[in-house]
């Protein structure tokens, strides 16, 4: 079904603002309102970062993955930072999404849509509003959109300005990102441009250039016969992040002259978050009147009761591509928790894109005091993912991951079979840990494995 032939419908009683008269939670407090006013003023007259051309793409692409047609890869750093908005950072992330996405590709024999963890993800949900360390108590750090790491008073202030340098640091990501992409770095005749420089010696990575190779070869066969294939000269990467700060998110809200409605043009895709998908919340009224695709992420204690009233309030029309469900139960947890969900939105006949995020559910801390995810747990969650969606006769479509394309060590496990001492060596991020290059190809052969009807 095509995106475009749905009927648009305004949201009743909605504007860009109408979020505000609801409960926001994880919001910072700041403390000067006019402050804060003149940097939102700002915001609002600065160029978007992304076009509703694109964002109506998207959404086609994803009522695509809803059929089956296409399968979606989705990740990137749990928060990005401004400190890491450099060159090889983004490029290394980039090159991890497209390995993963050409194994997925060629193994599942579909295209795959890529959509990162990047250009706009800022902003932090915490457990709680401040911190407190030797008895001096801060507010809690809420990514660099809002405020700085460091345990000082000014660093922990809430500064509006931090939204202006926030939409300047996803543009420069936004612009290095489609600049490689159009500049061919994304051409598969040169997969080799892909390789990061520090997994040279990797088991998997020699699977995976036996792989690419073997891709390489084909095509040089086919252009032999049909001549240059264009399709094979650059991919499509599309962004998403964590839409949390509503103030933000309201700046970038725009209508534009050939679309209805009004676009977030902040990112193509942002979603909800676990602790703001609170039915009568601000976030819920803020995604319903926006006419961008839309993600939630669903937790455990998610009932089919809550779960059917707010697929109604975020897609009334029931339009194709307009709602993901991501997933995030824990390994321990899924069994139990997803059945029901799919039972409840196949019985409605509900229309959705089923993703599996298997990360947040199984965040742990070891005894040396670091937060990690164990890699076994990872898998496990997303192979349980796939046997669940098969007894229930729905569709797994895509994966949200968090990873980088640095060399870290942050989940356990995995090819190096990673330990609780290996996390000291390379340790690096300041929020969740991230999958590193080895972990995301063996899940992306996983993925491959289990939608193929193996045993993973
Ligand atoms: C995240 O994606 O980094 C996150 C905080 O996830 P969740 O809302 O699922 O806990
Ligand atoms: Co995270």
């Amino acid at each position: 079904m095509n995106v475009a032939s749905t009927p648009f419908h305004e949201a009743a009683g909605w504007s860009p603002d109408s979020w505000q008269r609801r409960t926001a939670l994880q919001q910072p407090q700041y403390a000067d309102a006019a402050e804060l006013a003149r940097a939102t003023a700002q915001l609002a007259r600065l160029p978007p970062l992304v076009t509703s051309w694109e964002v109506l793409a998207l959404k086609q692409a994803l009522a695509e993955a809803q059929e089956g047609r296409r399968f979606l890869l989705q990740g990137g750093d749990c928060a990005e930072s401004f400190a890491d908005c450099t060159s090889p950072i983004i490029s290394n992330r980039l090159k991890v999404l497209l390995q993963m996405s050409l194994v997925l590709v060629h193994g599942l024999k579909k295209p795959v849509l890529r959509v990162g963890r990047f250009a706009g993800q800022y902003a932090k949900p915490r457990s709680a509003d401040t911190e407190t360390r030797d008895g001096v108590t801060l507010p809690s750090f809420r990514g660099d959109l809002v405020n700085s790491p460091e345990f000082t008073p000014e660093a922990r202030r809430a500064d509006p300005q931090r939204l202006i340098q926030a939409h300047a640091h996803s543009a420069l990501t936004m612009n290095f990102v489609r600049a490689l992409i159009d500049g061919g770095f994304a051409d598969l005749h040169h997969p080799e441009y892909w390789d990061l420089a520090w997994v040279e010696h990797s088991p998997l990575a020699a699977e995976y250039r036996r792989m690419v190779a073997g891709i390489g070869d084909s095509l040089r066969f086919m252009e032999t016969l049909a001549g240059p294939i264009a399709g094979f000269t650059r991919v499509d990467f599309f962004t998403s992040h964590e839409a949390l700060l509503l103030h933000y998110e309201q700046a970038l809200t725009r209508q534009v002259p050939r679309h209805k409605g009004w676009f977030n043009l902040s990112t193509h895709f942002p979603w909800i978050g676990m602790r703001t998908a609170a039915l009568d919340g601000a976030h819920v009224e803020y995604f319903r009147g926006i006419r961008n695709p839309v993600a939630v992420k669903i937790g455990p204690s998610v009932t089919p009761d809550q779960l059917l009233p707010l697929i109604d309030a975020l897609n009334p029309d029931e339009e194709p591509g307009r709602l993901t469900l991501i997933t995030r139960m824990g390994n321990a947890k899924i069994a139990q928790a997803l059945p029901p969900l799919l039972e409840a939105v196949r019985r409605e006949g509900r229309r959705v894109l089923w993703v599996a995020d298997p990360m947040h559910g199984n965040t742990e801390s070891t005894s040396n005091g670091f937060k990690t995810r164990r890699f076994d747990n990872i898998r496990g969650e997303l192979d349980q993912a796939f046997d669940i969606h098969a007894a229930a006769g729905t569709r797994l479509g895509g994966v949200h991951l968090e990873l980088t394309g640095e060399n870290v060590t942050e989940c356990m496990g995995g090819a190096r079979d990673l330990s609780e001492l290996d996390l000291e060596r390379a340790y690096k991020s300041t929020v969740d840990p991230r999958l590193n290059y080895e972990q995301s190809l063996e899940l992306a052969m996983l993925i491959v494995r289990k939608s193929a009807g193996g045993q993973g």
